[in-house]
């Protein structure tokens, strides 16, 4: 009988416990997908005492995270504890360097110290997996570094973060303001107290940061990722984008473009017709744009315990396998180094929405100005709220919107048009605008 792999678990919490529980129904098929069995044979977590609704009869229980790391009694350690910090970075340190393979959903420390441990895992040859660190049960990592390993990648792109999708969903079905939803979104747990993390978009910037390096072969930076949250995203955009027959996502995007790689977190119009515009509430989804092949989209739960236990599952039992790919699908010596693309310099369509002024002036002005930067436009759309022909409104106070969608331009032309609008005075207020990513 072939040895079992001996699993040692750090965290019992929403994912840890369910990992526990995983492994233990799917015992019999783990051992046969697996050619040999697959054991948990110790756990840590803060509090021995608390109930956890689990069995843990005849599992070792150590003091602490480190202890349970350094026990030569287990070949894989799963960190489950989250935190971009410690317990978790040295646990995981310890643990590679005594050459046992680890398991992590951790995408802050990924993202945080990713390159590091990536390291210690080459020179001390154990594996490091962390397919749960984004899009929970979505296999996006095992995709991108295994599946697609011999396709060069010219754009990855997904919704990451079921909290703002939720958001957005509900805004537009119900026509809700932002504030309404983020509330409903805390009431049913699906926002933290502090939701900053979230629907500000560092939470989606740091899985892109790890998606970006597994796409084109740069180094983890979540610092040279753009950020964007969706807070200043109105109903009124969400309607009027569904006229035009786009809806509001936030995207995280990598893109492959002639002035390098571009990462970037932002709300996102894209056409109703693509993939990525059917999902809708919490779940997640990423698009990868092959070289020579059709979009492939991943979608499924991006988050919960039993979905991300799957993916940590998984990973164990690629540890039980003896497969072991290099975390980043590359080594990190040959990880390229990535500067954060400025936004000025991106390229493509633009939504604008700019509260009129004075109708009949304001149209020719608008258009002159986009004129002078080379910017055409698609479509245009003006109207007053109360359904009033927008050109009927010529010379009135009250303030009209005006939308507009662009075609390709620059973000630097879109920006030096909407100065010379504004200091024309002819809007009131800040445009909105919105980047369009096609399909
Ligand atoms: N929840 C999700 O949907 C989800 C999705 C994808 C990825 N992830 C990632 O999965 C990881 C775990 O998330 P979670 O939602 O399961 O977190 P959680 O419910 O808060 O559980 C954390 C667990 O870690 C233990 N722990 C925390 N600090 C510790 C320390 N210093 N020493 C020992 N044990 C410690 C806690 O012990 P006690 O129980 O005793 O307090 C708890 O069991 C995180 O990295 C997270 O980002 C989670």
């Amino acid at each position: 009988m072939v040895a079992p792999l001996k699993v040692g678990i750090a965290g019992l919490g929403t994912v840890g416990a369910e990992v526990v529980r995983l492994i233990e129904q799917q015992s019999r098929t783990l051992s046969s997908r697996c050619g040999r069995p697959v054991r948990v044979v110790a756990v840590t977590a803060r509090s021995k005492a608390k109930k956890r609704g689990l069995d843990l009869h005849g599992i070792g229980w150590a003091k602490t995270p480190l202890e349970l790391a350094s026990d030569p009694s287990i070949d894989c350690f799963v960190e489950l504890m989250g935190g971009a910090g410690e317990p978790a970075l040295s646990a995981i340190e310890t643990a590679l360097k005594s050459g046992k393979s680890v398991v992590t959903a951790n995408k802050a420390l990924i993202a945080k110290h990713g390159l590091k441990l990536a390291k210690a895992a080459e020179q001390f040859g154990g594996a490091l997996n962390f397919e749960a660190a984004v899009g929970a049960a979505i296999p996006i990592v095992k995709t991108l570094r295994e599946g697609l390993a011999g396709t060069a990648i010219n754009r990855v792109y997904g919704i990451l973060n079921g909290t703002c999708n939720y958001i957005l969903t509900r805004m537009e079905q119900e026509g809700l303001s932002f504030a309404e939803c983020l509330k409903d979104a805390q009431r049913l747990g699906y926002a933290e107290a502090n939701p900053s993390f979230d629907v500000d978009g560092h939470d989606t910037a740091q899985k892109l940061a790890i998606l970006a390096s597994l796409a084109f072969g740069t180094r983890v930076s979540q610092g040279a990722v753009y950020v964007e949250g969706i807070s200043s995203i109105a109903p009124e955009d969400l309607r009027a984008a569904a006229e035009l027959g786009y809806r509001v996502k936030l995207l995280g995007v990598a893109v492959r473009t002639a002035k390098g790689i571009e990462q970037r977190v932002h709300p996102t119009m894209v056409p109703k017709t693509s993939s990525i515009a059917q999902v809708m509430g919490v779940t997640n989804a990423v698009t990868i744009d092959g070289e020579g092949i059709p979009p492939i989209t991943l979608v499924g739960p991006g988050a919960g315990g039993a979905a991300t236990a799957s993916a940590v599952v998984a990973d164990i039992a690629d540890v039980a396998r003896g497969i072991r790919a290099l975390p980043f699908g590359r080594p990190v010596e040959k990880l390229r180094a990535i500067e954060k693309a400025p936004m000025e310099r991106h390229e493509g369509g633009y939504y604008i929405r700019l509260m009129a002024r004075d109708l009949a002036g304001t149209a020719a002005t608008i258009a002159t100005r986009l004129a002078e930067q080379k910017i055409s436009i698609e479509s245009i759309v003006q109207r007053h709220a109360d359904g009033v022909d927008a050109v009927q409104m010529a010379g009135k106070a009250a303030p009209v919107p005006v939308i507009l969608i662009t075609y390709a331009t620059s973000e630097d032309a879109v920006y030096r048009a909407l100065d010379a609008v504004q200091r024309d005075k002819v809007i009131s207020g800040r445009p909105q605008v919105i980047r369009i990513e096609k399909n």
